[in-house]
């Protein structure tokens, strides 16, 4: 459970299409800047529980319509988060829940934090090192 609102970002320090990411207690969440308006989702793909992006701050398709998982290609809504293309169609991204004081975002104090994403790289490295 979140105990205190923490501050996400200002609308004005993202162009549209833009995304940001933030971990809170080791639990990865990203938002994107869609119309004006901020979209927030913990960075999970509902297909497997991997995180979506390859990159930082990638994570939309080329042409910036849906955001995309790196993994198998699934595409979401960014304003629903919900799977229109892909493995786990009909899915939703989870959301997180968002407050917002003038143009800066926070998240709400209250929200479940959910489990933390599978990172199937570090788990390889881990292995890697461990043989
Ligand atoms: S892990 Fe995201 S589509 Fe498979």
């Amino acid at each position: 459970m979140l105990k205190q609102d923490i501050f996400l970002c200002n609308l004005d320090d993202l162009a549209e299409q833009e995304a940001t990411e933030l971990n809170v207690e080791q639990c990865p969440l990203f938002a994107v800047r869609h119309n004006d308006n901020l979209y927030a989702y913990w960075n999970s793909c509902p297909h497997v529980g991997v995180p979506l992006n390859w990159m930082p701050g990638k994570f939309l398709d080329i042409d910036k319509r849906f955001i995309q998982c790196s993994s198998h290609g699934a595409i979401f809504g960014i304003d629903t988060g919900k799977c229109v293309a892909g493995p786990c169609v009909g899915d939703h991204l989870s959301p997180v829940v968002l407050k917002q004081k003038d143009n800066d975002f926070y998240l709400t104090a209250g929200q479940k934090l959910p489990n933390p994403s599978i990172n199937l790289r570090a788990q390889a490295l881990a292995d890697l090192e461990d043989s």
